[in-house]
């Protein structure tokens, strides 16, 4: 899967983590920074991933702050995406099934590492169900236009 990952400074030592764990699985990760602790804006970050996502530069996109709020808030401005801020595995599983959520965002100051990896692995791996939930994600793209 084509993963596009980004973080800001309260995010970045876990998206570096979750980078490498994800090119050990096999995945091509797209990093769009930040790269270092210095203090940056999240939303700078949210966007550029959500752009590779919508443009379909990747499949996937995950971003990283210390909460996955302010991500989740900034990245669902863009039309197309469908962010999740993610803190446990029903809520991983079910983004996907009953949303199509195309970008996590994980909280860097609420998850360790290791349950990092799970939600991820849920929220890769899980498939939108399509069906019903279909017409619900059709009236909230509609929202992109008509709000
Ligand atoms: C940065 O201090 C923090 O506000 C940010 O990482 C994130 O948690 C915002 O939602």
């Amino acid at each position: 899967m084509r993963i596009a990952i980004g973080a800001d400074h309260a995010g970045v030592a876990l998206k570096d983590q979750l980078k490498q764990w994800l090119i050990e699985r096999g995945d091509t990760v797209d990093d769009a920074g930040t790269h270092s602790t210095e203090s940056v804006d999240y939303p700078d970050f949210a966007a550029a991933v959500s752009h590779r996502v919508v443009d379909g530069r990747a499949d996937r996109g995950v971003l990283v702050c210390g909460t996955g709020l302010g991500m989740a808030i900034a990245a669902n401005k863009v039309v197309g995406i469908r962010a999740v801020p993610i803190v446990d595995e029903a809520s991983a599983r079910l983004a996907r099934e009953h949303n199509n959520a195309n970008v996590i965002a994980l909280g860097a100051r609420l998850t360790a590492f290791e349950e990092a990896c799970e939600l991820l692995r849920i929220f890769l791996v899980t498939e939108y169900q399509g069906g019903r939930h279909q017409r619900r994600i059709d009236k909230i793209s509609a929202l992109d236009t008509h709000s």
